[in-house]
């Protein structure tokens, strides 16, 4: 596969899985300047230099992502945690380097087991050497959510009770196959006994405010889920749902 070769010699797609390239260089029919530009979009945006080089202390990780930067991670938890004990592991999918955050996860619920699961593979080395240092009962996988089956196999594996992160992720994948987090969710809730889902209400740029109703998911969520929690916290919306 001579052009996921050519789109991966750039340092920022080096990580990432071989099927999401593939994914990608399809729906540009192989034009690797378009696939990396779609690349870029979907998973380099919320990407700094800093971050891709390493060259980043532990504690700056969480204000140097896109995503993590604008949440209070003790308010953030503490809110979506409130009513939910006895929590046996986290399963963050899409996690970004929300791993990062897992000392603030722990003073909420204690001792989990935290599993983030990312495409970037950069961000899963990153993650797995503070994890390392710091001792904690978490690791980070390099993985493409649309291998379903693995992210199956990774959730029986883990601790009851399993709370899932779906944060800012649904844009992503709807982006790559439409209508696949749906199907998706589905499938992650026989694993899992709560799933916590975020959508951002702000445009990254954070300038434009854009009406993120998104009726369709919460239409779905509604008829086929039992809604615990929903609230709006620092540009950002979060569901927590179970079957
Ligand atoms: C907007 S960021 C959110 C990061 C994190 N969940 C947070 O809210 O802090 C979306 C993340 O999902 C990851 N991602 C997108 N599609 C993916 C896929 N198919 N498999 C694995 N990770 C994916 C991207 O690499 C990126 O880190």
């Amino acid at each position: 596969m001579k052009i996921i070769e050519a789109i991966k010699k750039k340092r920022e797609f080096s990580g990432l899985p071989n099927s999401i390239v593939e994914r990608v260089a399809e729906m540009s029919k192989g034009d690797v300047k378009e696939s990396r530009a779609l690349l870029r979009k979907y998973f380099g945006v919320f990407l700094t230099n800093k971050i891709l080089k390493g060259k980043i202390s532990d504690d700056e990780m969480l204000v140097s992502h896109m995503s993590s930067k604008k949440r209070d991670y003790e308010k953030f938890y503490g809110e979506i945690f409130s009513e939910i004990k006895g929590v046996g592991s986290v399963i963050d999918l899409g996690c970004g380097v929300n791993g990062f955050s897992y000392k603030y996860l722990r003073d909420v619920v204690g001792n989990v087991d935290y599993v983030g699961v990312e495409a970037t593979g950069q961000l899963v080395e990153y993650m797995n050497r503070y994890f390392r240092k710091e001792n904690f009962s978490a690791r980070a996988v390099a993985g493409d959510l649309f291998d379903v089956g693995s992210v199956l196999r990774i959730l029986k594996r883990a601790k009851k009770n399993r709370v899932v992160f779906l944060f800012q992720v649904v844009d992503a994948l709807e982006n790559l196959e439409r209508d696949f987090s749906k199907k998706f969710i589905l499938e992650i809730s026989k694993e899992c006994e709560k799933i916590i889902l975020s959508l951002p209400t702000e445009s990254l740029g954070g300038r434009k405010k854009f009406a993120v109703r998104r009726k369709w998911l919460l239409d779905f969520l509604r008829e086929d889920f039992v809604i615990e929690k929903d609230f709006v916290r620092g540009g950002e919306r979060i569901i927590c749902f179970r079957k």
